[in-house]
Parts: C-alpha cells; sequence; structure tokens
C-alpha cells in the first residue's frame, strides 16, 4: 500500500490565498452564480422579447447560443478569473506575468466596468417596478374589480401605464434599488447573500411552477402558448432577432462584462468549472422557459398582444393572481422573490466595479462603492425619464432605456464575450486552460473547440451582419 496518497487532507489547503474568505462551498459559488444569472433577464426580459421575436424560432436560437455560446464563454470567464485572481483587470495583469501572455488584454475588464455602469442604470428601474409591484400587491391594489381575463387584461394594462407615467415612483423605486444594492456591496456580505438566495431562488422556481399549472389548467389557452413558444416559425427570424437571441444569452448568464469572472475569483481550486457552469446555465435556462410558460397562456386567454414589450410579466401575471383564491399573498411573494433575485443580480454587476476601484491606492471599499453607485444612479434617472417626461428624447429612434439595454445586450457583451474566448482560447496557453479545467464534467477539448471556433465566429458574423 503506498503511503502518499493518504494525507488527502493536506491537499485541500487553498493554493492562492487571498484576503477573502472564499465562497463557503461549492454550493455556496454556485448559489451566488446562479443569483446573478437568474433575474430580471429570466422573468421580465425574456417572455417579452420572445414575444416580439415571434416565439419558437427565437427560442430555438437562444437556447443554441446559451448552450454553444454562452456556457462555454461562462466557463472562459469563470476560469480567467480563478487562476488570475482579484478584479478583471487585476487578473489580465497579473496571468501576464504568470502566463507570459499580453497584459493589454486588461482592456476587457476596462468594457466590462463600462458595461456595468450601464447595465445597472436601467436595471435598477425595472427591478424599482417589481418593488412597486410587491406594494400594490400588499396594499391590494392588484385586486381587480373584473372577473374575466380580458377586461382585467385592460385593468392591468392601466395600472402599469400608470405606474411609467409617475416619474416619481419609478425614481424612488431606482433610488430604493441603489442603496439596497450598494449596502451590501459596501458591506462585502456575501454570506447573507447566499442565505437571501438560498431560499428566495427556489421560491420563485415553486411560484413559477404553480403559475404553469395554473395556466395550463384554468385559462386553455396553454396549447397555443406552447405552440407560439416550441413551434420553430423561421419566417418571423431576421437578422435582428438572431442578434438579440444571441445578446440576451449574455445577459441572462451574466457574461460578458467580467461580472463571472469577479465571482471565479473566489472559487476553490478543486472545484468543476464545467459542472458548476452546467448547473449555472441549466438553472438559469430552466427559470426562463418557466416563465414564458406561465405567461404566454395569460396572454393569449387574456387576448393581449405577444409583442406588447416590457411590461408583458407586469401585465399578465397579476390577472392570474386576480383570479387564484390566496392570489393577493401569492403575488406577493412572487414579486418579493423576483426583487431578492433583481438584488442578486444588481450586486454582481457593480461588483466588478467596486472590486476594481476599492483594489486602487487611496480608496476604500465604501468609497469605491459610494462614488460608483451614485454615478449608476444618475444615470438611471435617465431610463426612469425615458417613460414619461423624457420619451421625446430619443437616439437612433430609441429613448434612454432602450438605447442603454441595446447598446448593452446586443453590442458590448458580445463583444466582451468575443474577447474572452479569443484570450481564452488562443491567448492563454492551452496547458493553462486544461489545468483549470481537469476537473471539468465537460470535455476539455470541446470547450476549445467551442470557445476557439464556434463562439469567435457565431459572435462576429452576428455582429458583422447587423453593423454593417
Ligand atoms: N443575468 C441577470 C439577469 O438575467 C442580469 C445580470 C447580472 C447581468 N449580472 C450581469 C447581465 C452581468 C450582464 C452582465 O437578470
Amino acid at each position: 500500500m503506498s503511503v502518499s496518497t493518504a494525507p488527502s487532507v493536506i491537499a485541500q489547503s487553498p493554493a492562492h490565498q487571498t484576503n477573502n474568505e472564499g465562497w463557503s462551498s461549492k454550493l455556496g459559488f454556485i448559489l451566488a452564480a446562479v443569483g446573478s444569472a437568474v433575474g430580471l433577464g429570466n422573468v421580465w426580459k425574456f417572455p417579452y422579447i420572445v414575444g416580439e421575436h415571434g416565439g419558437g424560432a427565437f427560442v430555438l436560437v437562444y437556447l443554441a447560443c446559451i448552450a454553444l455560446i454562452g456556457a462555454p464563454v461562462l466557463m472562459a470567464e469563470i476560469l480567467v478569473g480563478r487562476r488570475g485572481g482579484g478584479s478583471a483587470v487585476q487578473a489580465f495583469r497579473s496571468l501576464a506575468s504568470s502566463e507570459n501572455v499580453s497584459g493589454n488584454w486588461a482592456i476587457i475588464g476596462w468594457i466590462g466596468i463600462l458595461c456595468a455602469f450601464l447595465i445597472l442604470s436601467f436595471y435598477s428601474v425595472v427591478a424599482g417596478w417589481s418593488l412597486s409591484y410587491l406594494w400594490f400587491a400588499l396594499t391590494g391594489s392588484l385586486q381587480g374589480v373584473s372577473s374575466d381575463n380580458a377586461k382585467l387584461g385592460q385593468e392591468m394594462s392601466q395600472i402599469f401605464a400608470g405606474l411609467l407615467a409617475n416619474p416619481w415612483a419609478l425614481i424612488v423605486g431606482h433610488t430604493l434599488v441603489m442603496v439596497a444594492t450598494m449596502l451590501i456591496v459596501a458591506r462585502g456580505i456575501r454570506r447573507g447573500l447566499e442565505a437571501a438566495v438560498r431560499w428566495m431562488v427556489p421560491g420563485l422556481f415553486m411560484i413559477l411552477i404553480a403559475l404553469v399549472v395554473y395556466a395550463a389548467s384554468t385559462t386553455g389557452a396553454f396549447g397555443r402558448a406552447a405552440t407560439f413558444m416550441f413551434r420553430p416559425n423561421f419566417s418571423a427570424l431576421d437578422g435582428e432577432a438572431v442578434l438579440v437571441a444571441l445578446g440576451h444569452a449574455f445577459f441572462t448568464l451574466s457574461v460578458g462584462m467580467t461580472a463571472m469572472m469577479t465571482y471565479g475569483a473566489y472559487l476553490k481550486k478543486d472545484i468543476s468549472i464545467g459542472s458548476s457552469a452546467t448547473a449555472i446555465a441549466g438553472l438559469d435556462t430552466v427559470v426562463a422557459l418557466l416563465a414564458g410558460l406561465a405567461i404566454f397562456p395569460i396572454v393569449f386567454a387574456a387576448g393581449l398582444e405577444p409583442g406588447a414589450g416590457p411590461g408583458l410579466v407586469f401585465v399578465t401575471l397579476p390577472i392570474a393572481f386576480a383570479q387564484i383564491p390566496g392570489g393577493a399573498i401569492i403575488a406577493a411573494l412572487f414579486f418579493l422573490f423576483l426583487l431578492v433575485a433583481a438584488l442578486s443580480s444588481t450586486i454582481s454587476v457593480l461588483e466588478p466595479v467596486v472590486e476594481y476601484f476599492a483594489g486602487r491606492p487611496g480608496w476604500t471599499r465604501l468609497k469605491a462603492t459610494g462614488v460608483s453607485g451614485f454615478m449608476i444612479w444618475v444615470l438611471g434617472i435617465g431610463s426612469a425619464l425615458a417613460f414619461n417626461v423624457g420619451a421625446e428624447f430619443t437616439l437612433f429612434g430609441k429613448n434612454v432605456f432602450d438605447l442603454l439595454d441595446y447598446v448593452t445586450a446586443n453590442l458590448l457583451l458580445p463583444l466582451g464575450g468575443l474577447l474572452i474566448a479569443i484570450y481564452a482560447g488562443f491567448v492563454l496557453p492551452s496547458r493553462a486552460t486544461a489545468e483549470e479545467l481537469a476537473a471539468s464534467g465537460i470535455g476539455f477539448r470541446v470547450w476549445l473547440f467551442l470557445t476557439r471556433y464556434v463562439a469567435p465566429v457565431g459572435i462576429a458574423s452576428v455582429l458583422v451582419l447587423n453593423l454593417r
């Protein structure tokens, strides 16, 4: 018997000691990463862009983008973060010396910081809508007076339109979300967050399942909804739809702006990046599909437009809540869980920014959070006003909110993803990437092929076709 294999406990000691505590466990990392990935992107954005781009064919392209591009780039981000450590900019710099490659790739970190500012500013406004709806549910404003779907649909559309028309309500919601995000990030309470995500994400999941069951059993439109979502009609698919599907694959996985890189920096060496990424992408996709299956039957039963836009979830689900016995309580829980899911995403957008600035001489974590959070808050007011007094203010035919959404999800995230794929696929020596992915379930060669060829070629061609 060999003695050399005995002291496996010693091998557990972390190779890279940082002053951070690290995730409490593999589950801790997965919870935080799932908390980042699962958010408004799944419940608010996914259903309405599916509706706007004609259903099944869009969903198919989206799923392909997740599996063939999003998931491999997610793995690339986590591995760069873990191997490099620290903020994204630091990770690229330290890999420049340890792997003997160019340090100019730190530009990816800079693009990420810019992107984080832009994303958080409008995302926080939508998170504020969830907060307003939590308030509506608690104060009984979502009760509804009508008893049939179509009339309730009109009532709920009016409630949503009323919220958007009120700049103060939007600004208050946005402000509260930003303050909560800043408090959590400034205090670095990762443990508290893990605990919240542990309960709220499963809670959101359960309510979505209950809503799907409700939609399937009572609306009489479940078949139509399923057909809409899963029978591909490629004539509804144009170049822009493919770009939106690709962009949303990045957005929903939180990939392309180094958020996952920042989280990966705390991941212990012995944890499989492949199986973590598979779990993150899988759960994220399931939540998005459940949200669609809960929402579209109500859309059809109430005679609403699938392409109604950003209000879709806020108009449809309250129709169900108004009819289910005990619906007011379910509504309050749903919007509470959605708010927590949104917060676990907002903190993951702010974290890379704070991580970078807090590491600079003369900056503390508190100052970094305060300064960046304040700037994002100011920018977000532009998005809040885009729905009312500032609606006339447009650029390329888009208001401030739509413009920020478009530029980040459809341009900056794919661009960041493209650069990360090239970096992990070609710049880092494959000895290094193979070492990081050694414990992974997915074959290294499959990952390398997707990261080197499928992702860069796919992203570049979609970008070029849309921008020419
Ligand atoms: N993925 C989140 C959602 O779907 C949003 C999000 C969190 C995000 N962190 C991100 C998007 C980083 C892009 C980049 O709601």
